[in-house]
């Protein structure tokens, strides 16, 4: 997708296969910078600290973090270290693991000395991978929202939360990639962006990326998508998924799970854009399976943004001594979802509608 004008992925290796080059997506949207990660640490960091977050780019931001331990020492026991640290980062994406399982199963097969080289292609192939996946997703998609486009001359109206747009993935993203074929297509569409409380990757990220794609779009409080919804002004539905059960349950960004209840009160359809390394056939009850991250409490306590000067500060939202929770994640029950828009096609949330997607799909 474009930045300033200009093509670009999330990520990108450096050519010589010795640094992986990421855009720091804690300074959107107020500065563009770019971060050259040149150890599996510096990788950690990143997925820790959320330099680069979303589903599928964690996976992707991992599976370079272990080329770059191979550079260092291919044997047996690096490889298995490097897994092991990278997979610890962050517990509720399950793309991590399965881009890290890919990533292993690949090199365990190799002896110690071809390992490095074939890190970095598989490395690339996931990211390539990602990219087809994605677009396709947005094909399936498309053809969900022409179903629905208003024939009055009204504009389609989609409704996101979080970010699941390209910058969440290393292209197109996956709940925003139906939106990017619907504008190439001539549709008129506006997608309403909760800002996503605590960390604001709605506010910060998604509107970023509409807004450098040229769509409309427009930033609302966390609160408000049900009160739109019950006036008849959000056409569907579009979110990511960090992890979906075998039976269709979906782990996303926190406040999903509401917006899924007041769609499915107010008859809109609720879509979740699923990606096949998303699903983790391996549980079937979400609620109860899905590990839930819970992060720094700062980040509901305290809120970064620019001040008239132009520096970006932080204040302090809450009054001192005042405790604080921050589960990032929650799930919603596949009973609420409409469908799972997948690379291979459009499914109900179901075993049998996952199954039916066929090989890969099977943990
Ligand atoms: O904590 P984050 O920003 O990594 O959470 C991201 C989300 O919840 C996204 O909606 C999800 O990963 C889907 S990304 C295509």
């Amino acid at each position: 997708m474009r930045v300033d004008g200009r093509h670009r992925r999330s990520l990108w290796p450096a050519q010589a296969r010795d640094a992986l080059h990421v855009i720091d997506q804690r300074l959107l949207p107020h500065a563009f910078a770019v971060e050259r990660l040149t150890t599996p640490a510096d990788v950690e960091h990143a997925i820790r600290d959320m330099v680069v977050r979303g589903a599928p780019l964690i996976g992707a931001t991992a599976a370079y973090g272990v080329a770059l331990a191979m550079n260092a020492d291919a044997g047996d026991a690096a490889l298995a270290d490097a897994v092991r640290r990278l997979g610890a980062t962050r517990p509720t994406a399950v793309n991590l693991r399965w881009a890290l399982e890919r990533m292993q199963r690949r090199l365990a097969a190799l002896p110690p000395q071809a390992r490095a080289a074939a890190a970095w292609d598989e490395a690339d192939a996931i990211a390539n991978d990602d990219v087809a996946v994605n677009e396709a997703i947005g094909t399936h998609g498309l053809a969900l929202l022409r179903g629905l486009a208003p024939r009055d001359g009204r504009r389609l109206n989609v409704l996101t939360h979080c970010n699941a747009g390209w910058l969440a993935t290393v292209d197109w993203g996956t709940a925003l990639a139906p939106v990017y074929k619907a504008q190439a297509a001539g549709l008129d569409v506006h997608v309403w962006v909760d800002e996503t409380r605590p960390r604001n990757q709605g506010a910060s990220l998604t509107a970023w990326e509409l807004g450098q794609q040229g769509i409309a779009h427009t930033v609302i409080a966390d609160n408000a998508g049900g009160h739109l919804m019950q006036h008849g002004r959000v056409d569907a539905v579009i979110v990511g998924c960090d992890r979906v059960s075998a039976r269709g349950d979906v782990a996303n960004k926190i406040g999903t799970y509401l917006k899924a209840l007041a769609a499915h009160d107010n008859g809109v359809p609720f879509w979740v854009a699923m990606p096949l390394s998303t699903l983790d056939a391996r549980i079937d009850d979400g609620v109860a399976q899905i590990p839930i991250e819970e992060r720094s409490v700062r980040e509901v306590t305290h809120l970064a943004g620019r001040a008239a000067d132009g520096r970006v500060v932080e204040v302090q939202l809450v009054p001192d001594g005042s405790a604080a929770a921050n589960p990032a994640f929650d799930v919603t029950p596949a009973r609420l979802v409409t469908a799972l828009i997948t690379e291979r096609g459009v499914v109900s949330a179901t075993a049998a509608g996952i199954a039916s997607l066929g090989e890969g799909t099977h943990g």
